[in-house]
């Protein structure tokens, strides 16, 4: 198994992408730390290696906790994923303040405080993930909010690797194309939106959660020890265009 002895933090991990990437750390090894915005989340389901903790990423003070908390249950925290994030919808003229405040809130300040906090914890180096996205690199009509937030994780996941290489302590991102999860449920039902999607990924189709869990997995690994400061797009090739 390739997370044997490993201790994982994954939040936004009730649905989607979290979801998958927790379920795959735990099929390779590892104890995980499934945490999200609600109350009520439940990792019964998946035995003794999971635990579910709340936590909004949009506020330090319960990012902190959460990685400390995870610390005082399993010992040790030796991965963490920043993956929580939420969408967008409105162009740079119509775009509020509330929905910059927002999506910058969770999407970017969300990913820093989980780093910073991962930091300041991790002790005998290990593995921070950060989730971007190829808005991060290429725009998007009407989620003016949501592509400068995920440009900032791709600044973030480069500042931070120099940071902490020296602590070995890695700090990669993924950035994934569109994959069928909740938050892009409603744009893929739109037939055309669909299409255009489609026809501009080489590889001709969507993408499914378990394709960034698996880039996930190697990042969380040993395998990637070497592999530091690095954006892996995982997008059927829509940003080689
Ligand atoms: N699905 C895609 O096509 C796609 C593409 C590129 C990047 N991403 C990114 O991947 C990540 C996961 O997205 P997804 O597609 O799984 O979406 P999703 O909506 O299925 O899941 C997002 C999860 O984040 C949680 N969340 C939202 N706000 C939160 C907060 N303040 N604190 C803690 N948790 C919060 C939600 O409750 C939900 O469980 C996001 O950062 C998203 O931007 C997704």
């Amino acid at each position: 198994m390739r997370l044997e002895n490993k201790v994982a933090v994954v939040t936004g991990a009730m649905s989607g992408l979290g979801k998958k990437i927790g379920e795959r750390f735990l099929e390779e090894g590892a104890k995980v730390i499934f945490s999200d915005i609600s109350a009520n989340g439940s990792v019964a389901e998946y035995g003794e290696n999971a635990k579910y903790i709340k936590c909004d990423v949009s506020h330090s003070d319960e990012v902190d906790s959460l990685i400390k908390e995870a610390i005082k249950f399993f010992g040790k925290v030796d991965i963490v994923v920043n993956n929580a994030g939420i969408g967008d919808g409105q162009g740079i003229a119509d775009v509020t303040n509330d929905n910059w405040d927002k999506v910058i809130g969770v999407n970017l300040s969300g990913v820093m405080y989980g780093m910073r906090a991962a930091a300041r914890e991790m002790k005998e180096g290990g593995s921070i993930i950060n989730m971007s996205s190829i808005l991060g690199k290429v725009g998007l009509p009407g989620s003016v909010s949501y592509c400068a937030a995920k440009g900032g994780v791709v600044q973030l996941t480069h500042a931070g690797a120099l940071d902490l290489a020296k602590r070995k302590i890695r700090v990669n991102a993924i950035a994934p194309g569109f994959i069928q999860t909740k938050m892009t449920e409603q744009m893929l039902e739109m037939k055309e939106f669909k299409n255009m999607i489609e026809s501009s990924t080489p590889l001709g189709h969507v993408g499914e959660p378990l394709d960034i869990a698996n880039a996930a997995v190697y990042l969380a690994s040993d395998e990637s020890k070497y592999v530091t400061g690095e954006i892996i797009y995982v997008d059927g090739g829509w940003t080689a265009r």
